[in-house]
């Protein structure tokens, strides 16, 4: 990629956890003008996964230590969303003035449109967006809403950071927001719980514990990349296709296809982290 369009500008990343430093990784192989992160943990994974990073962005411990003169053209907010409120305080206290024209990407779960612009008033665009963890390995699926004063430039600034994890799909209503979050912005937390369980039932079937883990594993990121490799098929077409009339298949989904099994579970969970997303949004 670089090399073929513009670097990345400035971009002020406030938190670098898990979803902060994957979205830091995808930007830094992007192409990333000098920049500025903030945490207090100076040993964020960033630092260690490259020794010259440090010397090619400033790394402060809070807001208020930010160069004086760095005009960011993107502030993302990663941090935890009960630590937002701290974190968007000291923002719009220290760079109020100097936000001009950059455009406020937050990623944080719960929290709106509307908070944001009452946090961040001088913040002339806001994206909300909702990564899920498989952007770690640049595999994430992203869908982002933007405020009204967005502009073109500012949402394809948002669309290229978000980009650099992975996918991403843009909506007008924010509501959605709190079923993406259900289904994929909590989803690979499912998956690895299949796995988990799989794993746990081939032992009980006798299966040795290392094979019964390599067999879970590898079944469910086979079928995975079966599934990604085949984006012309519904996944419903995938099962029919590995299941014969009267075969084992069949015994395993006569059960987990009954109506009171998955088809009740998944809804239910599905139904629980939307209500979840929408009360935390309140
Ligand atoms: N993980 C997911 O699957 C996922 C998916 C979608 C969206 N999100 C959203 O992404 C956000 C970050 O989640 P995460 O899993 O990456 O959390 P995380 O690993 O805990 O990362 C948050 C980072 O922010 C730092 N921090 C705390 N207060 C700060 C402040 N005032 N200024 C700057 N940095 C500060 C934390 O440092 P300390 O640890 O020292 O407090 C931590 O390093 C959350 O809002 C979450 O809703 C997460």
């Amino acid at each position: 990629m670089t090399g073929q369009r513009d670097a990345i500008p400035p971009i002020l990343l406030v938190g670098c956890g898990r979803m902060g430093s994957a979205l830091l990784a995808g930007w830094e192989a992007d192409g990333l003008q000098r920049s500025a992160i903030v945490d207090p943990d100076p040993a964020f994974p960033a630092t260690s996964a490259s020794p010259s990073f440090a010397s090619r962005h400033d790394l402060v411990r809070d807001i208020a230590s930010l160069p004086a003169e760095f005009r960011p053209r993107a502030v993302v907010l990663a941090v935890k969303p009960q630590a937002a409120d701290a974190a968007m305080a000291a923002l719009a206290e220290r760079l109020g003035d100097r936000l001009g024209d950059a455009v406020i990407l937050s990623i944080m779960a719960g929290r709106t449109l509307s908070g944001l612009a009452a946090a961040l008033p001088r913040a002339s665009g806001l994206v909300r967006a909702m990564p899920n963890t498989p952007a770690s390995i640049g595999r994430g699926i992203s869908v982002a809403v933007a405020s009204p004063g967005t502009s073109a430039a500012q949402h394809a600034l948002c669309d290229r950071l978000l980009r650099a994890a992975g996918g991403v799909e843009w909506v007008e209503d924010e509501a959605l927001l709190d079923p993406v979050t259900a289904v994929s912005g909590s989803g690979p937390a499912y998956v690895f719980l299949l796995a988990e369980l799989m794993e746990q039932a081939g032992r009980a079937q006798g299966l040795p514990p290392a094979l019964a883990r390599r067999l879970a594993r590898e079944t469910v990121t086979g079928a995975g990349a079966l599934l990604a490799a085949s984006p012309d098929e519904d996944a419903a077409a995938l099962r029919i296709a590995v299941t014969s009339p009267g075969g084992t298949t069949q015994a395993a989904l006569g059960v987990l296809m009954r109506q009171d099994a998955w088809p009740t579970s998944v809804a239910d969970a599905i139904e629980a982290a939307t209500e979840r997303s929408r009360a935390l949004a309140r």
